[in-house]
Parts: structure tokens; sequence; C-alpha cells
């Protein structure tokens, strides 16, 4: 994990928070090439989930809901870990990880470092409930404002749209509605770099399905969101799906399964996938008095539909990208650091680079590059030796790159390199675009 972050900092992909303030815990921020790696999950993920199906729409709600959402779902009663504090070193853990052999990282804050409670001057306060929804106030004027909170997850903006999407959008179940947005959670036990943030961004999609097919469809969104990780590249012994034993299932769920990713940290959650019933539109119709059912106007049939949540974290699956990418190898005597990412994903697809700064090198590699740059999202780099050029490509996980030499001026050819394979192939310049696009449509293997 720390080379994972060191990488990330050195070459712009997350940085800490607030960072000239100190940081703030559990907070990041994500530069360039860290932008352009999170909008390509996104984008895959919407590809996978609307584009490429007739049966899911998207939706954006808004952040800040009517305050009886967070009621309706059982938030602002159950949303809640049990935690103590230590008066002595003024630490605050979870009650359930104290005694658990899976958080042996949980330490006391003081010195020699044991499991809280056990270090000799440890004076730990009783468990108490913590809500972990943000809450802050909607009104011009302080005494007369709203509370309200920053959603928790994405999910409850989709249940509180179903009756708009199915009367507009004309869907029968079964149907999806997905959104990718940003959630909040006051999360309180070490975040482990991007694995658990205050801030974050989910891809969730709920799909109302007739009851009595809930359970087939909760098997097919299972072995689908498995399929979808590995198409982009991470490892099949890396990921694994993981069912929920019938004591750890939320209080709407009668199925769960974690796909679980093998992260520096151990086994974790990437993305969850919930058979939740008809606990939601029950609930959201008992509280808003709205009926949220599905009625067939030639049949007259109507139920409220059972909803199967895939629920997955962008931070999250950029972590495992990024970790199941992550390699080192050498290359004629020197160490390289390399980002096997797979090119869908890649935040940069190719790099042009001019071998020299002179011989009218790098302006027809710059040539090259605003021709390319409108297909793909490509790097033009002139700055250093060659072998620190290419050394920076394969940090950020550039897949290909295009360097421009004496040769290209005499006979109109580039040099092709291969950031895995390291092959380096002369390929002429009118084919240049053919044989990328190529490439790039291969099945990517990692
Ligand atoms: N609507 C269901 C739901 O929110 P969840 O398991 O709490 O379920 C879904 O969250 C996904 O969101 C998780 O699998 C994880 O990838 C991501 N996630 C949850 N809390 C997170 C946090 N604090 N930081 C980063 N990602 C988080």
């Amino acid at each position: 994990m720390d080379k994972i972050v060191a990488l990330s900092k050195r070459r712009g992909f997350v940085f800490p928070s607030s960072e000239i303030y100190g940081g703030l815990a559990s907070s990041y921020d994500y530069g360039h090439y860290g932008v352009l790696l999170k909008d390509n999950v996104k984008a895959r993920w919407l590809e996978a989930m609307v584009r490429e199906r007739d049966d899911i729409v998207a939706l954006d709600s808004s952040i800040i809901l009517h305050p009886r959402v967070w009621e309706a779902s059982g938030h602002v009663s159950g949303f809640s870990d049990p935690l103590v504090d230590c008066r002595t070193c003024k630490q605050r853990f979870r009650a359930d990880h104290l005694a658990d052999p899976e958080h042996e990282e949980v330490r006391c804050g003081k010195r020699p470092s044991k499991r809280p409670g056990e270090t000799p001057v440890c004076d730990l306060t009783e468990p108490r409930q913590f809500n972990l929804m943000f809450q802050t106030r909607v009104g011009a004027v302080e005494e007369t404002g709203v509370d309200v909170y920053l959603r928790p997850e994405t999910a409850q903006g989709i249940f509180i749209n179903f009756k708009n999407v199915a009367q507009i959008a004309r869907r029968k179940p079964p149907f999806g509605i997905a959104q990718v947005g940003k959630a909040f959670r006051n999360e309180i036990t070490p975040g482990n770099f991007i694995f658990r943030t205050l801030e974050f961004e989910q891809m969730e999609m709920e799909y109302f399905v007739p009851p009595d097919e809930a359970d087939e469809w909760y098997r097919y969104w299972v072995d689908e969101r498995y399929r979808w990780h590995l198409r982009y590249g991470v490892r099949e012994s890396h990921l694994r799906v993981r069912p929920h034993e019938a004591e750890e299932l939320s209080h709407y769920s009668s199925g769960t399964s974690d796909i679980e990713y093998l992260f520096p940290i151990g086994w974790s959650e990437l993305e969850g996938i919930a058979n939740r019933g008809d606990f939601d539109l029950t609930q959201h119709a008992e509280f808003s008095g709205t009926k949220l059912e599905y009625v067939d106007t030639a049949t007259g049939e109507r139920y409220v539909p059972h909803v199967i949540e895939p629920a997955a974290g962008v931070g999250r699956t950029v972590l495992a990208l990024l970790c199941d990418a992550y390699d080192e190898d050498d290359i004629g005597g020197e160490q390289r650091t390399v980002l096997r990412l797979a090119p869908h994903i890649a935040p940069i697809k190719v790099a042009v680079l001019p071998l020299v700064n002179k011989d009218g090198q790098p302006e027809k590699a710059r040539a090259i590059y605003e021709q390319l740059r409108e297909l793909w999202p490509t790097e033009y780099d002139a700055g250093g030796s060659i072998g620190k050029r290419y050394r920076r490509q394969d940090e950020i996980g550039t897949p290909w790159g295009v360097t421009v030499d004496g040769q290209t001026g005499e006979d109109r050819t580039v040099t092709l390199r291969d950031r895995d394979s390291l092959e380096q192939v002369r390929v002429p310049l009118d084919e240049l675009g053919d044989e990328l696009g190529r490439r790039l449509a291969d099945p990517w293997r990692s």
C-alpha cells in the first residue's frame, strides 16, 4: 500500500486533501491522472450498465434530499456504529473491532502499542452509537432552518424517483435505474488510503423485478458484476464473491454477496450486491403517502417490485485497479515501476515523444500528437532523456509510446513501443491511427 500511495502522489493520481494545512483524515484529492482514471472507471460502468443495455436508464438525483427520506430508509435510526473513546489517548475505536482478530490493525495511541484496553493507561468509555450521516441545515436563518443530511448512499435518490421513471420512461419490470454520484459518511475507522473516505463516489443501480424473479436476478447480477471487474484487467486470483452469513445481512436484505478484492490490507469489499426485497419502495410509500407499485394497465395486475442492487465504490475500484496493475521489473539492469492498466482504463492511451529535441523531431512529434489527441487521450512529452520519459509513461500506465526519430524524416515511419512486452516496431505514419485503434479494440490480456 505504501508503494501505491507514493506512486499516486509522485505521479499526481491522488493527493492527501488539505495537505498544506496538515491534511484531513480520510480525505483525498484526485490530481490530473487520477481524474482521468476515475472518469474511465465511471464511463466503463455506465457503458456496461446503461449504454450496452435496453433495460436500464440513468439518473442524477440531489445530494441533499428531504429529511424524511432517511427516516424511511432506516438511516436515521439504524445507520450507526458502536464507538468507544479512550479518555487517555483521545482515539476513537469501533467497539466491534476491539476483540476482532480481523482488525489486528486497531491499536491504542500510547506506547507500547497494544490493542485498545490492553495498555495499562487505557481508559475506554462504554460503547455509544454514532450516526454516520453528516448533518447540515437548509434555510437562511439558523433558528428556522431544517436539519438535513448529506446522502450516505446514492440509492435512496433512485427509490424516491421510481414513480417518475416508471411512468415517464414507461418501464415495466424488470428494469433498472443507474446513478453515479458522491456520497458522504462520517467514517471514524482508519481509511487505508482511498479505500474508506469521508467523501466518495458510488456507482449504484437499482433493478426492479417481479417478486417471484428476485432470486434469479440476484444471481444474475452477482455474476454480471464479477465479470465486469475481470473485463478491465483485475486478476481472477485477486477477486472473489463472498455471500454474507445470515447474521451479517442488513435489515432490508434477504441475500447479499460482496465482490471482494485482495487489497494489500487483505480481502475486502469492492462492491456489494443485495437482494433488498420490497423494503425500500414499501417504506417510501408508507412515509410519503405515494403508492410506489407497478400496475399493468392491460391486465390490471399490480405489485410492489423487488429490488436487486449492485453497489460499487469508484475510489475502491480505482484502488483495486492500481494495486492490480502495479508491477516492478528489470530492464537491462535498471528497475522500472509500471502500471499495467487495461488500455480502456489507462488515463493516457498513447504518448508521442521526439527522440531528441532537435532536427525537426519535436515539430513532427507535435503534429502527430495533435492528430492522435482527436481520437484518444494522448500526451506529448519532450522533457528529459528518452529513457526517463518512457519510465514516466510506464508509471502512469500509458500502454503505447510513439517515438519520432531521425528515420521518421526519411521514410515517414515511427517506433511504436508496447508498455508491457517492451516490443518496438516501426509503423508507417499513415497506418499509425489504424494500428492503435486495432490494438485498443483487442480484448485485454493482463
Ligand atoms: N446502497 C448500498 C450501499 O451503500 P455499501 O456496501 O455501504 O452499500 C457500497 O456501499 C459501496 O460503496 C462499497 O462496496 C464501497 O465500494 C463503497 N463505499 C462505501 N463506503 C465507502 C467509504 N467510506 N469510502 C469509500 N468507498 C465506500
